[in-house]
């Protein structure tokens, strides 16, 4: 296989590098076209073939299913870790021994207090806000109050940013939830594990003592795992880009919860649900949705069906299918909308139109129905989903600062009106 790839244009022959990766996926390294051709560029709307970075963290294989985080299979992770060792391996680049993921941890409990002045920032918003909204604005009110910008040359500066995040983003998403709810905003509970503790956060009710539920709480922590990371996602790669003109860790991320929050990304969760709900109350007729989801003159498509990546099954649906079955089970709990779903997934696997397209449901197409049967409300999902990218964006936020990768900054070809004289107002 030919390490370079040549370009001929205009009867002249440019010669470019094939990089390999660790998993022989390969690419063309243009890096010098524009200065090698006089001014070329590629043009790649929406990115599909456009890798915009070197990375070591997660390996995806669209065709074949697979992702891992970091060479370790999702399966093996979702079924054997908890997310806080998965955190750490995302982040640190290796599963921490006993010692490492006690430190990790008691250091995160250490800087758990978030400023009392930010449930002013958080007062001001209307009950009716989206908890996305919210939670992006109050991230980014963070650094108002955690002011000192990070010293990336510094490993102890860089994990001491890291570790204030895993801490205090989670009293941030409780207290969005909690304030939409009209409960008083609290804290923490040193003693419990790391997602146990979120759940408290969240749930507790006043005067109540709060009792765990394992089927909950090992629900709770494989869905946030699922999420951890997935490669140059839009949020992760808006989280890289706005890091890569040195904006500090907590500025980014707050970009990436906005990125995640569109329904085309992570919001796909809550409008998969609400989808759901709509064709229960429109009769359970899926062939009605079927046929509109199809229908090029509809703007319609099902939800939580579709990846720019997967042209196979999405190997965190498999997982959270089986998981949505036995939280169900444990619980209890009957939901004709898990029976909606299976029906259209069913359908859709059999029909033409998406066999040809590849398309197969996704990560967020059972995640809310397990959401759901945990009773997080329906405007929270797309939080849980950003709750559990939280290593997955600050990983990669620190890969692209180690790396000392340049500013993002794409081109483009301008097709807009060329140079014209001024008309003055009269005369319009
Ligand atoms: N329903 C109906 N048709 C679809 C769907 C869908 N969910 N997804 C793609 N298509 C069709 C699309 O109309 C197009 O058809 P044609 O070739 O005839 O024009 C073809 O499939 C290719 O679609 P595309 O929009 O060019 O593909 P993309 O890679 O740009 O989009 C996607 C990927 C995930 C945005 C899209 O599949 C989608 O909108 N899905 C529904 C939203 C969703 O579930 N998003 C969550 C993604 S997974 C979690 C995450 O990453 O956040």
């Amino acid at each position: 296989m030919s390490d370079k790839a040549t370009l001929e244009y205009n009867g002249q022959k440019y010669e470019f590098p094939v990089i390999k990766g660790s998993e022989d996926e390969l690419a063309i390294d243009i890096k010098t076209l524009r200065a090698s051709t006089g001014g070329l560029i590629t043009i790649d709307p929406g990115y599909k073939n456009t890798g915009s970075c070197t990375s070591a963290i997660t390996f995806l294989d669209g065709e074949k299913g697979i992702l891992r985080y970091r060479g370790y299979s999702i399966e093996d992770l979702a079924e054997k870790a908890d997310f806080l060792e998965v955190a750490y391996l995302l982040i640190f680049g290796e599963l921490p021994d006993k010692e490492q993921l006690q430190k990790f941890h008691n250091d995160i409990r250490e800087e758990s207090h978030v400023d009392e002045e930010m449930k002013k920032i958080l007062d001001s918003f209307p009950k009716s806000a989206h908890p996305m909204g919210v939670l992006s604005s109050l991230t980014s009110a963070l650094i108002a109050f955690n002011p000192s910008t990070v010293d990336v040359s510094s490993e102890a500066a860089m994990y001491h940013a890291i570790v204030r995040i895993l801490a205090k983003f989670p009293v941030l998403v409780a207290w969005t939830l909690r304030k939409k709810k009209g409960l008083p905003l609290e804290y923490g509970d040193d003693t419990l594990g790391y997602v146990e503790n979120i759940h408290k956060m969240m749930f507790r009710r006043p005067g109540k003592t709060y009792e765990k539920n394992e089927i909950v709480i090992e629900a709770l922590d494989k869905l946030l795992i699922l999420h951890g990371d997935h490669e140059q996602n839009c949020s992760t790669s808006t989280v890289r880009i706005v890091g890569s003109s040195h904006a500090g860790l907590f500025a980014s991320l707050s970009a990436g919860i906005s990125a995640l929050w569109g329904p085309l990304h992570g919001g796909a969760n809550q409008a998969v649900l609400e989808m759901l709900e709509a064709i229960q109350a429109d009769g359970g007729d899926t062939k009605k949705y079927m046929a509109k989801a199809k229908d090029k003159n509809d703007p319609f498509r099902l939800m939580g069906f579709g990846h720019r990546v997967y042209k196979n099954f999405d190997p965190r649906a498999r997982i959270i299918k089986k998981a949505a079955d036995e939280v169900l089970g444990d619980l209890g709990i009957e939901d004709p909308i898990l029976e909606i779903a299976k029906g259209l997934e069913k359908e859709a696997l059999e029909d033409q139109y998406f066999v040809d397209r590849k398309l197969y449901p996704n990560v967020d197409f059972y995640s809310g129905i397990i959401y759901r049967a945990l009773g997080i409300p329906t405007d929270m999902f797309t939080v849980m989903f950003a709750l559990g990218r939280l290593p997955g964006w600050i990983s990669q936020w620190r890969e692209m600062r180690l790396n000392g990768e340049p500013i993002g900054r794409p081109r483009q070809i301008y097709i807009g009106e060329n140079h014209r004289p001024f008309v003055a107002l009269d005369a319009r």
